[in-house]
Parts: C-alpha cells; structure tokens; sequence
C-alpha cells in the first residue's frame, strides 16, 4: 500500500502504526534521504540540496532508490511506502517495478489536514527537533508543491478505485483508529471513487 499527504500530515507516524500491525516494511523515502545525508553518501550529499530548499529530490534519484529499495527481501510480506509516488512521472515508475515483480497496490491511503494545522504542526516539530526542512517559508513551499503535483497522483489513484481517504485531524490515537478502519475494510465506502 502507499500512503499520500501533505506535509506533517502524519504519513511517518501513522506509517509506523500501520506497519506494526500489519507486520509489513514501511519505507518513507524522507527516511531514507535523511538517513544518506546524515552519513555522508554522495546519494546524500546531491539530495540534502533538494530536500533542504523543500524541493523533490529529481527522479533519476528517487526512482532508482526506491527500485533498489524494493528489490530487498522484507518487501514479500507487503509493503507500506510513503512519501513515493509524489508525481505522475513516479506513478508510471513504480507501476513498472511493480509489473517487473508481479506486485499489485491493494490500498493508497491519503490522510487530508488542513495547510495552516500542518504549519502549526511542523513549526512545533522545528522547535523540538530542528528538522533542517521546518522553517516557515519551506515549509509552505512543500505544500505549494503537493497541491501543484502530489494532488494529481491522488487523483490518478482515485481513478483507479484503490485510494481511501482519512482525516489526519485529531489525536494520533483516533486517527490511527479511522486508517484501520479505513484500510481494514478496502472495497467498502472508504473508498474514493473518482467523480
Ligand atoms: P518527507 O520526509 O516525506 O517529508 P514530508 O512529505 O514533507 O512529510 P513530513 O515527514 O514532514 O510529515 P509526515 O506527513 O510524515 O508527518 P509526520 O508523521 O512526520 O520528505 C522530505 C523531503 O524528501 C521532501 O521534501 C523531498 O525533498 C524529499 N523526498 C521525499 N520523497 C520524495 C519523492 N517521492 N520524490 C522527490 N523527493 C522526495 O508528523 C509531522 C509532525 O506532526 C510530527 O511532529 C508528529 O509528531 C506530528 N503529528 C502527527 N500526527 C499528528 C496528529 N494527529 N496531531 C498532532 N500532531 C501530529
């Protein structure tokens, strides 16, 4: 399953939930980045520039790792990616590493909160964790950008009648209890269909 959603939404908490449960690999490419800039790697080194200005990482990076990513073993089980596809063009990326291994998407879960909660949201996270992409003006530059780009793959998602839609809004407890229900019963009216 992939999980969409603007910044501070919730994908990388409610990920990490969701994949306990469900005894499935989460993979947040955000994660991964931040894991080569903190060590160094030259993958690092040329997506810390991107990542830092709250750019996307361009695709002949993405792609490429999340192709390897999905190469490893953990990923028979099932697996939970956030933070991938965030644009049409990774959509077509993915749906052939998907092909390649005879891997179908049973569920895409968007989580939706409104732009001025998240704000308020990543400026508290930057006061605790000094995330190096949580300053104002960066921060609504990622949201600009998934309006602009990321809601084209949420739609392309409902088209294909697999996507589930959550409110990210409220305690992480409850909402974590709406993403169970949700994807707990896929088929059923948590999905979008497109209009
Ligand atoms: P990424 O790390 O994925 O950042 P993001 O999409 O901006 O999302 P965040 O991690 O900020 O938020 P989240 O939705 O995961 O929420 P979280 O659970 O953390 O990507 C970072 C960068 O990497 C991108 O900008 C780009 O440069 C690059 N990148 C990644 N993927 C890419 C791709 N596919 N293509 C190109 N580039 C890519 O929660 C946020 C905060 O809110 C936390 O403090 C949390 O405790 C709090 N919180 C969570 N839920 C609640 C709740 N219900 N109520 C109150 N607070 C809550």
């Amino acid at each position: 399953m992939l999980i969409i959603g603007p910044p501070g939404s919730g994908k990388g908490t409610q990920a990490e939930r969701i994949s306990e449960r469900l005894s499935v690999a989460a993979i947040s490419t955000g994660d991964i980045f931040r894991a080569h800039v903190k060590g160094g790697t030259p993958l690092g080194v040329e997506a810390g520039k991107y990542m830092d200005a709250g750019d996307f990482v361009p695709d002949s990076v993405t792609n490429e790792m999340v192709r390897s990513r999905l190469s490893q073993d953990d990923v028979d089980n099932g697996f939970l990616l956030d933070g991938y596809p965030r644009t049409v063009a990774q959509i077509d990326y993915l749906d052939g590493v998907l092909a390649a291994r005879e891997l179908t998407l049973d569920v895409v879960l968007q989580l939706t909160a409104d732009d001025e909660e998240l704000v308020e949201r990543l400026l508290g996270r930057a006061r605790e964790t000094g995330r190096s992409d949580d300053n104002e003006a960066v921060i609504r530059h990622r949201l600009d950008l998934y309006h602009e780009q990321t809601e084209a793959v949420v739609a392309t998602y409902a088209r294909r009648t697999i996507l589930t839609r959550v409110d990210g809004i409220g305690a992480i407890d409850e909402v974590t209890d709406r993403v169970m229900d949700a994807i707990g019963s896929p088929g059923t009216a948590a999905l979008v269909r497109a209009p």
